[in-house]
């Protein structure tokens, strides 16, 4: 009896457990990765000012930070969401069971797209993380420089390419996010409320991936210049 017991009270415990963990990885989701990310992208829009500055109002907005320790806070609060919505993505990938040949729904298919989306984005990341933050601050002793990132975006094509594509993955990846974040959370449920809010996530993809897009091209123009 007392076995049953418990063994129903360690049942209880881990469902409480992995409810929160959910809850956690949705979250993070959004605030701070989602905000982050949209603040990351518009900082790097001082890129544009390139032809008055060569890249000074681009590097203090992106790179420059008023103490070392502001850094260290600012690296913590983005990586370490970061980590633990990957670990639940991660876990989400695992379990998942597309099922796009027999349902060729729309839904279906941004569940999917939501999926293929976030293996390119772990991939992305991985990338950017380490050779735009990591290896010039570990091995290099300074932040990433404008006239490098420049000249890699206008003279290493697979540089370029990669920007393009990991850039379009996060856009749609944040955009749909927000689409079934609202619904995970019961924020909007009815289905004539969902499809309006359909058109908020399309318009959300379209500006995040303009912004990417524009940083990405005001490099490269930039880069015929370094
Ligand atoms: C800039 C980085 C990222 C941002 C801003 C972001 C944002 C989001 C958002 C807003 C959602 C929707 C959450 C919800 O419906 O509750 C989501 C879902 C998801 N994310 Fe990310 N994400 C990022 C990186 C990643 C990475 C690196 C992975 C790697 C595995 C990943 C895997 C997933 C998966 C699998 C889902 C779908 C979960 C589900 O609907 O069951 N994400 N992400």
């Amino acid at each position: 009896m007392s076995t049953a017991i418990t063994e129903a009270s360690d049942q209880a415990e881990n469902t409480r457990a992995s409810f929160i963990r959910s809850r956690l990885g949705s979250l993070l989701a959004i605030a701070p990765l989602g905000v982050w990310t949209f603040i990351h992208l518009w900082n790097n829009l001082a890129a544009w000012r390139f032809r008055e500055d060569h890249g000074d109002a681009w590097q203090s907005a992106v790179t420059d930070h008023a103490h070392p320790v502001a850094h260290f806070v600012t690296a913590i609060i983005v990586l370490l969401p970061l980590a633990l919505h990957t670990a639940w993505g991660v876990g989400r990938l695992l379990t998942m069971r597309p099922n796009n040949i027999q349902y060729g729904f729309y839904g279906n298919l941004k569940y999917l797209l939501q999926r293929l989306s976030a293996l390119g984005v772990v991939l992305f990341l991985g990338a950017h993380i380490w050779l735009a933050m990591l290896k010039p601050w570990f091995l290099e002793g300074h932040a990433e420089h404008f006239s490098s990132l420049a000249s890699q975006m206008r003279n290493h094509p697979p540089t370029l390419v990669v920007y393009l594509l990991g850039t379009l993955g996060v856009s749609y990846h944040l955009a749909n996010g927000v689409g079934t974040w609202v619904m995970g959370w019961g924020l909007v449920s009815s289905k004539r409320a969902l499809r309006k809010f359909e058109i908020v996530s399309l318009t959300l993809f379209v500006v995040l991936l303009g912004m990417s897009w524009g940083v990405i091209y005001a490099l490269y123009m930039a880069g015929a210049q370094s």
